[in-house]
């Protein structure tokens, strides 16, 4: 059966995304980064983003359409990230594809930016891989969904546990408390002058680094429940940091040793979680996704992981689907729009910065 086409946006954050998809199919995936932009703030400046997203909106439409080789008519619905996000970032995805899908007079879709990360690993390309491609395999993302799965999403702004019970059926094991994951990764490296964001830099100053020269804290091992936290871990380095600063011996190797210890220390204690909850939940398969799902060192903790449970490991296959785009928002806006669950024409969405996945 010939899956409906999806327009689908994501303006949660700093990057302008536009896609097409029809089922997993990604026929187009276009992200518009506003990187260089908020680099000087070290984070993302909302109202900077905001009119960067308003600029970039229309142009980014129709470049995605163009990729694909579509028509708007074409179109069956209209997919938009309504939250998690900055509010004013996804105002603009929402107010501009209400005004698309009114005209269309398509069903529009409201998504949650995490049940895109978490379906992101399935995604398929349909065309031959690029450059970009951390994965070669076509069929293999293709393969059966075995229920229930484990997903991990670790990103810039959420390290979550989900377990997926089947489409739009997830409950939420296990979450950070502070920081996530990749905060806490560019936040070091902000402390070490790496630039924002940090994350793949230290990735590949962790390659020339001793993982064991600082020894750092392993957190919530007395705690019971799958909660993760960073904020301890981003102490222990600005004191360390300040202490080798101050006796002049942060030179390259310490940042390259520093690099491979905080990101072997993000990921240890991702791991321990993901242990304790694989202790007690049997699931068939693990999910990865989210900006982090770019490192190769975490997918390799993964997947071997997965590997020694009997699990099947499913990862996003470029790494322009790790971080934030919107073809994984078009695959989770086809899924609702078979269910019925688009709004219909002139129905007002709602922005929902704070939203979470699978809470109960
Ligand atoms: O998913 P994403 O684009 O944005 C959010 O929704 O948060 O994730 C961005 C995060 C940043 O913290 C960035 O430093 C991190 O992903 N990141 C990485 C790598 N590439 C991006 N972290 C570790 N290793 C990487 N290769
Ligand atoms: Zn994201």
């Amino acid at each position: 059966m010939k899956k409906p086409l999806i327009l689908a946006f994501d303006t949660s954050c700093d990057d302008t995304s536009v896609a097409l998809t029809s089922g997993y199919k990604v026929l187009a995936n276009i992200i518009s980064s506003q990187v260089e932009l908020h680099k000087e703030f070290g984070g993302v400046f909302p109202t900077v983003a905001k009119q960067a997203h308003k600029e970039n909106i229309d142009p980014t439409t129709k470049l995605a359409l163009k990729r694909a080789g579509k028509t708007l008519s074409e179109v069956a619905g209209v997919a938009v990230t309504v939250g998690p996000g900055l509010a004013p970032s996804l105002e603009v995805g929402i107010t501009y594809a209400s005004q698309l899908a009114a005209e269309l007079g398509v069903p529009l879709l409201a998504i949650n930016h995490l049940e895109g990360h978490l379906w992101s690993s399935l995604v398929e390309r349909n065309s031959p891989p690029t450059k970009d491609a951390i994965s070669s395999s076509i069929t293999e993302s293709a393969a059966p969904i075995i229920y229930p799965v484990l997903g991990v999403i670790v990103s810039g702004g959420h390290t979550d546990f989900i377990l997926v019970k089947g489409e739009g059926q997830y409950e939420r094991l296990g979450f950070t408390i502070d920081d996530a994951a990749g905060e806490c990764l560019d936040k070091v490296g902000r402390m070490l002058g790496l630039g924002y964001p940090a994350g793949a830099v230290i990735e590949q100053f962790a390659k020339k680094g001793d993982p064991a020269r600082f020894d750092f804290p392993l957190p919530m091992t007395q705690v019971k429940d799958f909660n993760v936290s960073f904020s301890g871990m981003k102490t222990f380095s600005r004191n360390l940091i300040a202490k080798l600063d101050a006796a002049g011996s942060l030179d390259k190797q310490a940042i390259y040793d520093f690099s491979a210890g905080i990101q072997m220390a993000v990921f240890r204690h991702i791991l321990y979680k993901l242990n304790k909850i694989l202790e007690e939940y049997k699931v068939t398969e693990l999910w990865l996704g989210g900006g982090v799902a770019a490192n190769v060192s975490l997918r390799k903790l993964l997947r071997t992981k997965a590997r020694i449970m009997g699990l099947k490991f499913r990862f996003p296959y470029a790494k322009n689907l790790c971080s934030d785009n919107a073809a994984m928002i078009g695959v989770v806006g086809g899924q609702k729009f078979l269910r019925g669950e688009g709004v219909q024409p002139g129905e007002k969405l709602d922005r929902q910065p704070n939203l979470h996945l699978g809470e109960v």
